[in-house]
């Protein structure tokens, strides 16, 4: 069995890069997909619909546990798919499946505090607040699940969503450093704004703003510390692998990387995300 690691299209390569470097020994096949890509605009049903249909291709291809590696398809579609599908599949294929998000991940690494601590810093005096700026889809900030899910830990970090719907389609079409560069100090001087002052920390909520980061390192005041996502992400797989010895992640080393999209050779995106060019089967 192998690790199915799924994004809209290749921006999940940044997260992907990390889980292979953590578990060089696992296998794992990676799905983009590109026929769909952009998620990030898309209404929540599609979302639903599309991140169900690239999970099953997963599963086919023989993977027990499926990364979602996109955050719109993790804030928008997991829980969904989490309650309604994945129960009846699981019981049909008659082997243990499951699907993990890196939205808990992130706002594990955000906060300090594992899920099973939400209810105890309730009542507490909050003393200093701290203010978390989410950079993310217009898709992810709808869905408020950074908010939400924040709030439910910790009462003194104050989380502030900004969507950013022209990041990814300017990355996609090769813009460049200083158009890039240009949008995102709009965002940040928006957000700024609408806080009243410059965020704390930042979380890059979105797999494409890896690879700019430092246009955002740039923008926000010096030394804001910025939540790394594939870090917080590998962390939180390897820590899931080892309670739940069911979900196999294999011993080969096996890479297999499949898109819905063109197959065949891809370079300057790909390398961009993943570091080098690569080859893609068809989904
Ligand atoms: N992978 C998506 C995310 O992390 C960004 C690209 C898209 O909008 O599909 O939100």
């Amino acid at each position: 069995m192998a690790i199915g690691v799924f994004d809209s299209g290749v921006g999940g390569l940044t997260i992907h890069r990390t889980l292979v470097e953590r578990l060089p020994h696992a296998d794992f096949i990676y799905l983009g997909d590109q026929a769909n890509i952009p998620y990030g605009g898309r209404s929540g049903e599609e979302i639903v619909e599309l991140t169900r249909a690239g999970c099953e291709r997963l599963f086919d291809a023989g993977c027990s546990l499926v990364v979602l590696a996109c955050n719109t398809a993790s804030g928008v579609a997991l829980r969904r798919l989490q309650q309604t599908w994945l129960p009846d599949y699981r019981k049909a294929l008659g082997r243990p499946v499951n699907v993990l998000g890196i939205i808990v991940p992130t706002i594990e690494a955000a906060t300090g505090l594992p899920w099973e601590h939400e209810a105890e810093r309730r009542g507490e005096k909050v003393e200093k607040l701290d203010v978390l700026a989410v950079f993310c889809t217009p898709a992810t900030a709808r869905s408020r699940v950074y908010e939400i899910e924040i709030d439910k830990r910790r009462q003194d970090v104050a989380v502030f969503s900004e969507p950013c719907p022209n990041i990814v389609p300017l990355i996609e079409s090769g813009a460049g450093a200083a158009e890039l560069a240009k949008e995102v100090e709009g965002h940040v001087k928006a957000i700024s704004t609408r806080i009243g002052r410059p965020p704390d920390r930042a979380i890059l909520g979105c797999t494409h703003y890896e690879i700019i980061a430092d246009l955002f390192r740039a923008a926000l005041p010096p030394g804001t510390p910025l939540i790394h996502q594939p870090g917080a992400t590998a962390d939180a797989l390897i820590r899931y692998l080892e309670r739940h010895p069911e979900y196999e992640a294999g011993t080969g080393g096996l890479r297999r990387f499949l898109t819905t999209g063109r197959p065949g050779a891809q370079h300057e995106l790909v390398e961009a995300f993943w570091g080098g060019p690569l080859s893609f089967e068809q989904a």
